[in-house]
């Protein structure tokens, strides 16, 4: 019997999740793949090896399929050890532009979808077991334009950091990885990303896939990338003065980089 650790990845077609799902099968994992597009999922399966990785196509805004995943993974792979609630979405613009439902659908995405997942997934895992979620710097200090956004991954970093408590004594961990901008299709067109998204330095899926590895590895609480981003985040939630007064600056920042970005794009 194959006995290697078995993982839920949701999200996993394309960028950060996509790299989680590499760097789980290359140290021998077992990965069920998550998402939407059914021909995209299988590919990735077919890629990182199809006895090692199976595609799921789920959407996750099914909360009916999601809660009976965990079961119909325990039941392909014979056990489950992690899930990593990773499928994102973002509408960008000022929160009377979209309807009730568009913003209703980023919460459900981003909030409820892991909440559900997460519980569902929690008695098919053994002590050692661990979840993470990735939320966002958003998620750390609110960006205008990304208010149901940084809302849910602002709730999704509480629920992680709650509901880890709940489960320590039964030796299974919650954490939470919290990258700023990353160099996937997540980000759309740059020209519409708000500037300050972009005063912080553009990581990889990559970057972000060894943290989510380390959160699960070191049973960490909480890992925001780049560090130094995260602390920046940090102070400007607990101080809003202080967020006010450096946003013109970061903007600045932000727009010379969306500038340099764009002109790199159009060369390349
Ligand atoms: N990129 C960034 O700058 C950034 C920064 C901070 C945090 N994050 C977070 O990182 C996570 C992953 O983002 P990414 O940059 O890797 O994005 P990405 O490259 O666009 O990948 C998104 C993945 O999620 C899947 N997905 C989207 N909606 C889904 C749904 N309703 N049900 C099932 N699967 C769904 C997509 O596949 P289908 O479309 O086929 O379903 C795809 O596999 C998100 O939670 C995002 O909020 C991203």
């Amino acid at each position: 019997m194959d006995e290697s650790k078995v993982a839920i990845v949701t999200g996993a077609s394309s960028g950060i999740g996509l790299a989680v799902a590499k760097r789980w099968t290359e140290r021998g994992g077992r990965v069920a793949l998550i998402a939407r597009t059914a021909d995209k999922l299988e590919a990735a399966a077919r890629e990182l090896g199809g006895e090692r990785a199976v595609a799921f196509p789920l959407d996750v805004l099914d909360l009916d399929a999601l809660t009976a995943l965990p079961e119909r993974v325990a039941e392909r792979f014979g056990r489950l050890d992690v899930v990593v609630n990773n499928a994102g979405l973002n509408h960008r613009g000022p929160v009377e532009r979209f309807t009730p439902a568009q913003l209703a659908q980023v919460v459900t995405t981003n909030l409820v979808a892991p909440i559900v997942l997460s519980r569902a997934a929690l008695p098919r895992l053994d002590r050692g077991g661990s979840i993470v979620q990735v939320a966002s710097l958003a998620g750390m200090v609110p960006v205008p334009g990304e208010a149901a956004y940084s809302a849910s991954k602002a709730g999704l970093r509480a629920f992680a950091r709650a509901a880890a408590y709940d489960v320590e004594e039964r030796g299974i961990h919650i954490g939470c990885v919290c990258p700023g901008p990353v160099d996937t299709g997540f980000l759309g067109d740059l020209e519409e990303v708000p500037d300050i998204v972009l005063s912080q330095p553009m990581i990889s899926a990559d970057e972000v896939a060894r943290a989510v590895l380390q959160c699960i590895d070191e049973r960490v609480d909480e890992i925001a990338l780049p560090a130094r981003s995260g602390r920046l985040a940090t102070m400007a939630y607990l101080a809003p003065s202080f967020a006010r007064k450096i946003r013109p600056v970061l903007e600045r920042r932000g727009a010379r980089n969306k500038q340099a970005l764009l002109a790199a794009r159009r060369r390349s």
